[in-house]
């Protein structure tokens, strides 16, 4: 898919992954997208307008009252020569005059005259985002219409951790081809359950049993098929992850509950898909007060949990169409096959996770697709880009 005739106005406003804008414009030209860059006067101090000229191969623009270039396209003109403005990144003061519908600079007075559009991917500290006045703003902006993008989670250039950081070059690539290129809906009208994540299992108040999961890969398949116009329903174990827009999220801690939830949505939804990984075991007695150290040896008794997918499968009425996955170290065809028969699923995804950079915890990922009769090699990609492969292999089964 790419974004050929396509026209972006990349508006950088100052902070510092401005320094990300060069490699953006980069992977939007490899799409031919045609992008017109606008600075606002602090971003020049973190990456040249001689750089983003350079790779957009355009002259950049970033001021309302430089007569030349108001000669060769008017501000107007180019408010409505493009097919979206995105601020990327977007600082909190350009997300507050967004707002408050101020337009004292080129960016912002292009926001105003545009009919096109117009997202924004903030960045900023993870304070300043979480700050009241920056959250009012967003959803100001929002309801204004305007698609927020972000921001993602992680370790920000000041050093604090936390929710600010601008998404990478190549998920806002997405994101504009998702904008402005509709995909085929072949889910619309189809309800679409998904488990994500780890479950914990309590051995007392202040300890549990899990695993490594991250949800990454059960919140891309969310985000596809939502994506492929279905209506989805998320069902998550504890992870760090912000629910993907437009996707229903019931959030859970254990094996048991997660259960529970499936069961009660499975049965309205045409599609389930086990993504989670489940603990198969959990403590047979949840102990009230945080248990002491006794002696050099101790020993849990662990009872079975419910295979919430194996339920789901054997559903007697209202039963969907039932995928698992398999997360295996070790002869991952024999094993995954021997889950897609015994839990009676329609098709399982199975991953190597003993393989470095895939699998539980990583944003890429490789997979096996098997059902009964036939099985397709996905190699090594994106978690995104295989959830959307997924997500169309299941379509293309449903009658
Ligand atoms: O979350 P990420 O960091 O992105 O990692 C993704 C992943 C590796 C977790 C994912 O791709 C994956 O493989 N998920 C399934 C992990 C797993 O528990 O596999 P399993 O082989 O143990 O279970 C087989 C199937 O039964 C799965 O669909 C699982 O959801 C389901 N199951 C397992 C046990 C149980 N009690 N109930 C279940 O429903």
């Amino acid at each position: 898919m790419n974004l050929s005739g396509k026209r972006i106005v990349l508006g950088i406003s100052g902070g510092i992954a401005a320094y990300k804008c060069a490699e953006l414009v980069r992977r939007l030209k490899e799409r031919q997208c045609e992008v017109k860059v606008v600075m606002t006067d602090s971003a020049k101090h973190f990456i040249t307008p001689l750089t983003m000229q350079a790779v957009s191969g355009e002259p950049v623009s970033d001021s309302l009252l430089d007569p030349n270039a108001e000669a060769a396209m008017g501000h107007i003109e180019f408010a409505k020569w493009a097919d979206l403005i995105l601020v990327a990144p977007a600082t909190s003061n350009v997300i507050a005059k967004m707002a408050a519908g101020i337009a004292d600079d080129l960016i912002t007075t292009l926001l105003l005259a545009t009919p096109a559009k117009v997202a924004i991917a903030p960045a900023m500290n993870q304070q300043m985002y979480a700050h009241p006045a920056t959250q009012r703003n967003l959803a100001t902006l929002a309801r204004d219409g305007i698609e927020i993008w972000g921001p993602g989670q992680g370790e920000q250039a000041c050093g604090d951790i936390g929710k600010g950081r601008m998404l990478e070059p190549n998920d806002l690539v997405e994101r504009c081809m998702t904008a402005l290129v509709p995909e085929e809906q072949p889910l619309k009208g189809k309800v679409v359950t998904i488990t994500a994540g780890p479950t914990r299992e309590a051995l007392d108040p202040v300890r549990y049993i899990s695993n490594h999961s991250s949800g990454k890969m059960g919140y891309g398949l969310a985000e596809a098929a939502v994506k492929m116009g279905a209506t989805v329903h998320l069902i998550s174990g504890p992870v760090k992850l912000s629910a993907p827009s437009g996707v229903c999220v019931s959030h859970v801690n254990s094996a048991v509950e997660m259960c529970d939830e499936a069961l009660r949505l499975a049965i309205v939804s045409d599609i389930f898909i086990g993504c989670a990984a489940v603990a198969d075991y959990r403590a047979a007695d949840v102990a009230a007060q945080k248990i002491k150290k006794q002696g050099d040896e101790m020993t849990l008794t662990l009872v079975k949990n419910p295979d919430i997918i194996a339920q789901v499968a054997s559903l007697s009425q209202n039963r969907p169409y039932t995928v698992g996955f398999a997360a295996e170290t070790q002869d991952v065809e024999q094993y995954a096959k021997g889950k897609l028969k015994n839990k009676k699923l329609d098709m399982i995804c199975a991953n190597d996770v003993s393989q470095e950079g895939l699998g539980f915890n990583s944003d890429n990922n490789a997979l096996t697709l098997f059902w009964q009769d036939n099985q397709i090699s996905l190699p090594a990609s994106s978690k995104r880009e295989l959830a959307l492969t997924v997500i169309k292999a299941i379509a293309s089964k449903l009658d």
